[in-house]
């Protein structure tokens, strides 16, 4: 039962913009082809040329060994360092002097970092961690708010060959705890606080649950930021601001093999306990490297800001290691996108004469509900390539993105790709693909992508099914931590021998890829698998809709019905007209079989703190069960609390 009905119709198309393309570092499809035909009948002369790109210490001997299925390795005999690849490459010429980082706290003070300085930074950090006795083969757990220190934090650990495992500022003492255990860390490294929606947000208490009675953590590093009052170990705790003044700002990097860890980052399984997600160093800065340097089209005076935090895989591979991996000039932000004002994104754009920008569908919807004057009060023209990650955009987010961000001159990359992938994996080129609004395009070099069902076949144009990888590549995850046949069972056992990660999509006649979310969220009306995403935009595209989520909810007649969890825009009433108002439209747009059987109205959906709808707890409100699931990584559990309130 792999198979999915596709309902959604999207026909415009936008080629690249000329301007755009007179520039662009791949501009012609011909080239392009070859490039792309060459990195799948010849992959280890692509990926080896690419990765004479990078510093080597020492020289790979061999591009790929695929011997041991499913655990690749990449780039075997070769030694390279992560933190040289991101800066010691670029102080011998003109970059040493460009900016590495800019970064802008919630309260507007900025700090700007060259690649000299933030090397200089970098190694001071490094030599504080070996001050304390980390040393190489260690995990380091990394719970901090998004400063400059964050960067300089994962970059010193990589320095020294001990791998980070970064877990997300706004994840609870618990989530913190589990991951530390299931790592084996041997420090932490904090701050005092951060800056959230205009107040401190705590960092360190969260810190001392953690840890408490956790043998394996000998320090905890404090960096300070917000100067609130912590609570303090002595032993234990100490003061990176104490520390670093006492240590050289001279550190060698440690040379480490490709295969040697760089880091760990957790992903919630639908199951339970967290995912160590195994990245190594070789092959995942060489995807890195150049999925940033086609896909955002980087060159020396470009401005860059991906809006993700580190905590997740976009601030690792598209914030830290591939943009400074290709000596670019990156914009960190610490606060909330409307703090202090609807306008903060734009407004940062502006000051700091962003080019390319990066950000996720969920934000854009927030910023289409504000409203278009605010980005209009913002002189937004220097932005060139716009682009989105997270979740499929629907059309009408896409759309309102190209007009009002965009003013219909920037192209814009939508990338589908997973912490598993390490680096992006379909996405336009921005130079190169015409896109279509909502489809991810098409996949990267090296990406044998193909959609199959469950024996391995390929399935026709424009039939949904697995999202599928059929080879290697070099930014693959390597094994979830400690637990080898758990990675196989989730991600190679679906259709035997191929890498598949939960995603439903379709190709289409172009060979475009449309992702249409996961395939745990299908639902069956009548037999008739329909993909989550494709209900949903049909919603969105109703102009007093916000925001759309839907579930399957067991039916009677049908086996499964459709329930749909909508927000309005301000003013718009409520009521059962607009419930029938709604459902028509779906039925028009898509068809009469994709109509919601039930439509409650919500204030705001629950998601996580990566935006990502989380629709296992409306699939149970829906049902009328309470939720027994893990929840630990909602955002706002009032809105739970809302949802299951109307529910009584
Ligand atoms: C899942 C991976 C990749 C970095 C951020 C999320 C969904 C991601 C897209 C896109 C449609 C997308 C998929 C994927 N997803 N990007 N452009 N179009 N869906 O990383 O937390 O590992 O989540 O996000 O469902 O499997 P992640």
């Amino acid at each position: 039962m792999s198979e999915i009905e596709s309902v959604l119709h999207e026909d415009r198309r936008f080629p690249p913009p000329a301007e755009f393309q007179r520039q662009a570092r791949l501009s012609s499809p011909a080239e392009y082809e070859a490039l792309y035909r060459e990195s799948i009948d010849d992959p280890e002369a692509f990926w080896g040329r690419v990765a004479r790109e990078l510093p080597w210490m020492k020289p790979f001997e061999r591009v790929l060994d695929w011997s041991n299925k499913p655990f690749a390795r990449w780039f075997t005999g070769g030694k390279l360092n992560a933190s040289a690849v991101c800066l010691d490459q670029h102080l011998a010429g003109a970059r040493a002097d460009a900016r590495a980082i800019v970064w802008e706290g919630e309260p507007g003070d900025v700090r700007t970092l060259t690649y000299r300085e933030l090397h200089a930074e970098v190694c001071r950090f490094a030599n504080v961690l070996k001050s304390r006795g980390v040393q190489k083969g260690d995990r380091v757990a990394i719970y901090m708010p998004m400063i400059p220190e964050l960067a300089m934090a994962v970059l010193a650990c990589a320095r020294i060959g001990a791998a980070h495992s970064v877990v997300f500022g706004g994840f609870s003492a618990q989530a913190l705890r589990d991951r530390i255990e299931d790592g084996g860390c041997s420090a932490v490294i904090t701050a005092d606080g951060g800056w959230r929606r205009g107040s401190v947000l705590a960092l360190k208490p969260e810190v001392d649950t953690a840890v408490d009675g956790i043998p394996s953590v000998h320090t905890v590093l404090v960096v300070r930021r917000t100067e609130n009052e912590v609570a303090w170990t002595p032993g234990r705790d100490v003061w990176y601001h104490e520390l670093a003044p006492k240590v050289s700002a001279d550190c060698p990097p440690e040379p480490m093999e490709a295969e040697d860890l760089l880091f760990l980052l957790y992903t919630s399984g639908s199951t339970g306990k967290p995912k160590g997600i195994v990245h190594t160093t070789g092959g995942y800065l060489v995807g890195t490297y150049l999925t940033t340097r086609y896909v955002f089209d980087l060159r020396d005076d470009d401005v860059y800001w991906c809006t993700a935090d580190v905590g997740w895989i976009t601030g690792h591979s598209y914030i830290v290691y591939g943009p400074l991996a290709n000596g670019a000039t990156v914009v960190m932000y610490e606060g909330a996108p409307t703090t202090p004002h609807p306008g903060r994104f734009w407004e940062l754009c502006a000051k700091h004469g962003v080019t390319v920008f990066y950000t996720a569908p969920t934000a854009i919807r927030t910023f289409m509900r504000l409203g278009e004057e605010h980005p209009a009060k913002h002189d937004l023209s220097k932005l060139r390539l716009l682009g989105t990650v997270g979740e499929a955009i629907n059309p009408e987010a896409w759309m309102w993105y190209h007009r009002v961000i965009g003013a219909e001159r920037c192209p814009i990359v939508d990338t589908w790709w997973q912490t598993e992938t390490g680096a992006i994996m379909l996405t336009p080129l921005p130079g190169v693909t015409a896109t279509k609004p909502g489809s991810a395009t098409r996949p990267f070099f090296g990406v044998d992508a193909a959609i199959l069902d469950e024996r391995g076949n390929e399935l026709p144009a424009n039939q949904g099914g697995l999202m599928c990888i059929r080879k290697p590549w070099p930014s693959m995850l390597r094994g979830i931590w400690g637990d080898d046949k758990r990675f196989v069972d989730t991600y190679w056992s679906t259709v035997p021998g191929v890498y598949f990660a939960g995603d439903g999509a379709r190709r289409d006649e172009d060979g475009y890829f449309w992702i249409m979310g996961r395939v745990d969220d299908v639902i069956n009306v009548s037999g008739h698998r329909l993909s989550t995403m494709e209900v949903e935009s049909a919603l969105v595209s109703h102009p007093k809709v916000c925001e759309a989520a839907v579930v399957a909810r067991p039916d009677d007649l049908t086996g499964q019905a459709i329930a749909a969890f909508v927000t309005v825009g301000g003013g718009v009433a409520i009521d059962d007209a607009l419930r029938s108002e709604l459902g028509e439209h779906v039925a028009t747009e898509i068809g009469k079989l994709a109509r919601p059987k039930e439509i409650r109205f919500t204030d705001a959906l629950p998601k996580t703190r990566s935006g990502k709808i989380m629709r296992r707890l409306l699939r149970d409100i829906a049902a009328g069960v309470e939720t027994v699931g893990d929840t630990s990584t909602i955002e706002d559990y009032s809105v739970l609390a809302k949802l299951r309130g109307d529910e009584a």
